[in-house]
This record gives C-alpha cells, structure tokens and sequence, in this order.
C-alpha cells in the first residue's frame, strides 16, 4: 500500500501482518494498533510529546537491572498490572493482587508458628490462617511463600544491612491447611520514584505511597496459584494505594492482644511482655 493516510493507516497494519501469525497474537496485535492509533488520534499526539514518550521508554531501559523492573512499576502505576489481575481473579477464590518486584525466589523453609522478626525491632505481629479450597477444606502440602518489609520500609533485595532472605519464608501446610508467623507488622513504604515513573507520579500529582501490607504465594496441586497481599484495616493509605492493590476481602483487622498473652506454638526472638497483633487471614484456592 502506497497511498497511506491517518484514516487508513490502521486497517493497513491488520493487512501487513502474516497469514501465519499465531491467532492469539493477531488478535492482540490487532487490538493494541488499534488502540494505540485511536489514543494518537484521540489527543492529537504531537512531535514532541511523541519524543517525550520516546525517552521515557528508553530512560526506563536505561535504569532497568535484574533487581530495578521499572516497565514492571509502570504497569503497576498505570493500574495495568491490577487490572489484569482482575480480570483472572475467581469470585469464590481469595483476590489476587500485585506481586510487585520484591519478590525473591528460594525463601527458606520456615516451620509452622516460625518467626521471621529475627533481631529486628518493631511492633510484634502474628498471622496465621487456613489454606482451603472454596468448599472450605483445608488443603494439606500447599506452599505459602511469605514477604515483607523490615520496619525500616526496605525489602531485603533493598537494604545492605539485611540478610539476603531477612523477612523471606516458605511455609509447607500439614492435614488442618494451617499456616502461621511471627513477625513485625509491616510499615506503609514508597515504591521507587527516583526514575521515570517516579517523573510521571510527580508530574500528574501523585504520591508513592502503598499501605502497609504482607505478601503471600500460595501454591498447591490441582489449584492454581494465588499471589496475593493482607492489609491492616486502619491503615492510611488504604484508599490510595499508588500501585491499586487493595481489595475488600484482602482488607483484615490486626487485633490488639493484650500483654502476656503470647500464644503457645509460635516461635520468638526475645520475648513479648508488652501488647502484640495478630491478623487471622484464610486463603481460598480455586481448582485449576
Ligand atoms: C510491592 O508491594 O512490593 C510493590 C508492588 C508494586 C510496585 C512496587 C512495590
Ligand atoms: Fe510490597
């Protein structure tokens, strides 16, 4: 074709691609052109901002690393990543919500009740629950991959004065599906916004902040996976968490305990004379 122009210039596209492109990828091809010129078309994209959005790109490749994702943080910005979370979220199971980047693989096995405080100081915080399947029986053998924050706001892959695998734990259920820590509550943290996207919050009056929260990968056979994350309900950011995670049933109330209290059956560095929390948070599988 010769004779392009801004009306046929889409339709073209659909006719450069290959009889032979796999049907799912013609079908995403098809839908992302299309959108991508009715957005070009939509706010009459100008050179520059053309540009703009070109060194934004290549900024963002630029900072990237095998521990810095910053494509990944857009799409958490942007409510991509949640959005596509949701769209595969089962209303029987428990949400999904963003991974994030923080993530590290090979936590090290910890035994049910085990602690992940370690040394580090904070307000001391239980959480145990029921890994079941949405008829409510516990799954016994599913794998619960537990992350978080230090009280300083820093994951491990962060802070060069934490271990490797500092607040990293992998707990296997037995028979009742039970899993349960020790640990400190989490505290609300920035996502990096010393790049690119850190540009684009700033630039459209946005703040980085994400509410205070626990990660959890649960997996076990014949279910499918679950990413997912508990908040405390008191938290200030619940209602504008930077990256869209937060759902209702994801949302828990973080008990006040009273001092001497400390149950049997959790494992402890030191020993807890004053109140402690505890977040009782079920995760239901969905069947594959
Ligand atoms: C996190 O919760 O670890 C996270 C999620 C999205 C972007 C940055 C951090
Ligand atoms: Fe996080």
């Amino acid at each position: 074709m010769r004779n392009i122009n801004k009306d046929n210039i889409t339709d073209v596209f659909m006719e450069y691609m290959g009889d032979e492109v796999p049907p799912r990828l013609h079908e995403v091809m098809e839908s992302l052109v299309k959108h991508l010129h009715a957005f070009a078309k939509e706010v009459n994209l100008t050179h520059e901002e053309w540009q703009v959005g070109i060194e934004f790109l290549e900024r963002s490749g630029e900072i990237s690393d095998a521990e810095r994702h910053e494509f990944v943080l857009l799409s958490d910005v942007l409510g991509l990543s949640s959005l596509v979370d949701m769209l595969h979220s089962h209303p029987e199971g428990t949400s999904s919500s963003v991974l994030g980047p923080f993530h590290i693989s090979g936590a090290p096995p910890l035994e049910i009740g085990g602690d992940l405080k370690g040394r580090f100081e904070g307000e001391v915080l239980i959480a145990e629950g029921i890994v079941k399947d949405t008829e409510g029986n516990p799954i016994e053998g599913a794998t619960v991959d537990i992350w978080q924050t230090a009280p300083n706001g820093l994951y491990s892959s962060q802070d060069p004065d934490q271990d490797t695998y500092s607040f990293h734990g992998l707990q296997t259920t037995g028979a009742d599906g039970r899993y349960a820590f020790t640990s400190v509550k989490p505290v609300e943290y920035t996502v990096p916004s010393d790049g690119p996207v850190g540009d684009i919050l700033n630039a459209t009056g946005r703040h980085p902040w994400r509410p205070s929260h626990l990660h959890f990968i649960i997996k076990a056979e014949g279910f499918r996976d679950l990413v997912t994350e508990v908040f405390p309900d008191d938290d200030p950011y619940l209602d504008e968490d930077t990256v869209f995670g937060v759902r209702d049933d994801l949302v828990m109330s973080y008990k006040q305990m009273p001092a001497g209290s400390f149950p049997d059956g959790f494992a402890l560095s030191g020993t807890v004379d004053e109140p402690y929390l505890r977040v009782d948070f079920d995760l239901t599988l969905v069947r594959e």
